[in-house]
């Protein structure tokens, strides 16, 4: 089953509960929605990015707003730098985001694996360029800082795709702390803001990777939204403080899943999805989505035999949502 048909299936079936694709439930700030009203100037900018965008980014990152470059999304910030480093040796970590194939696929590039071990931890051993998601999609697992060490120590550059930084439940440790010079980091809004439509992330990098990064811009979309970018950098402020509400709301779910979903998975240490282990993954989504809920099959994900269930409804919601899948996938 590829993703286009799984999400055909779910289209058709219209099931009482959605857990599938990463589409955050929570509210986004009012603060934004508010400035997003306001904006009337809908003018190119620099491909780059708007300064003010670049310097809101560069505070939070504590880095040179020359060293960060508006994208039109973090997909797109994970395009233009696997097209960057199209020529080296890349390699991914399994299970994977599935975008990561979707983008080499149409580069015409090979990503090779290297399998997650123990809690979804892997070794670092290879040479390469690591494109790396932590907090993991799907597994939610969050690299310990030896690991990251271990990460910068063997990689030739990093791609560090961290969409979900402000999603922890424990401690966050990004490479570029540890090596800035050979990390690039693609930042998201979608999530953290809950605007997945808006299309506005951000790249930082050192300054050579960013203009080029730039360069794809200008070959692609040009320049990310400007309306977009405007409203995001009048709201960057407010990060620390959604950081810390949704990571509590997304906890709670968390907390909720450990005590009502009778089945196996990793605690996951940031991000909203759980991994469980099911046995027969496509049967599961089948029987789940019958029961009235849809949630992915691993195998999408390089993992047969487990399934991703993306904890966007609230508490109440997903109660009702994990007693049908513990009916539907065996657990009871
Ligand atoms: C790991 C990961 N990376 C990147 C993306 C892309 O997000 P966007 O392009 O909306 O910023 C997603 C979206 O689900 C994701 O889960």
């Amino acid at each position: 089953m590829d993703f286009s048909l799984v999400l055909r299936r779910i289209g058709e079936a219209a099931p009482r509960h959605r857990l599938d694709i990463g589409d955050p439930d929570l509210p986004p700030p009012p603060e934004l929605v508010e400035a997003l009203r306001g904006g009337g100037d809908f003018r190119y900018g620099p491909s780059e990015g708007l300064p003010e965008f670049r310097e809101a980014v560069a505070e939070v990152f504590k880095a040179d707003p020359g060293e960060v470059v508006a994208v039109a999304g973090g997909r797109h910030g994970l395009a233009a730098l696997m097209w960057i480093f199209r020529k080296r040796r890349l390699l991914t970590t399994s299970p994977f985001y599935p975008g990561y194939f979707d983008i080499a696929g149409v580069f015409g590039l090979e990503l090779g694996l290297v399998e997650g071990g123990d809690g979804w931890i892997p070794n670092f051993a290879e040479r390469g360029v690591y494109v790396v998601n932590y907090p993991n999609n799907p597994t939610g697992a969050v690299l310990p800082r030896g690991k990251v060490r271990e990460l910068v120590d063997v990689a030739e550059f990093v791609i560090s795709d961290e969409i979900y930084r402000d999603i922890v439940f424990t401690e966050f440790v990004s490479p570029a702390e540890l090596s800035p010079s050979s990390v690039a980091v693609v930042y998201s809004f979608s999530k953290v803001f809950s605007v997945p439509g808006l299309r506005v992330g951000a790249v930082i990098a050192p300054r050579d990777i960013a203009r080029e990064v730039a360069r794809f811009n200008r070959a692609t979309v040009n320049v990310a939204p400007t309306p977009a970018q405007r409203a995001v950098a009048s709201v960057v402020h407010l990060l620390p403080r959604r950081s810390r509400e949704i990571s509590q709301a997304y906890l709670r779910r968390v907390e909720l899943a450990s005590a009502e979903l009778r089945l196996r998975f990793t605690r996951p240490g940031g991000a909203f999805y759980l991994f469980p282990w099911v046995g027969d993954d496509v049967k599961c989504f089948e029987s789940a989505l019958e029961a009235g809920v849809s949630i992915l099959p691993g195998s999408l994900y390089g993992r047969g035999g487990y399934v991703r269930i993306a904890l966007v409804e609230p508490e109440e919601r997903l109660r009702e949502a994990f007693s049908a899948i513990n009916k539907a996938c065996g657990g009871g």
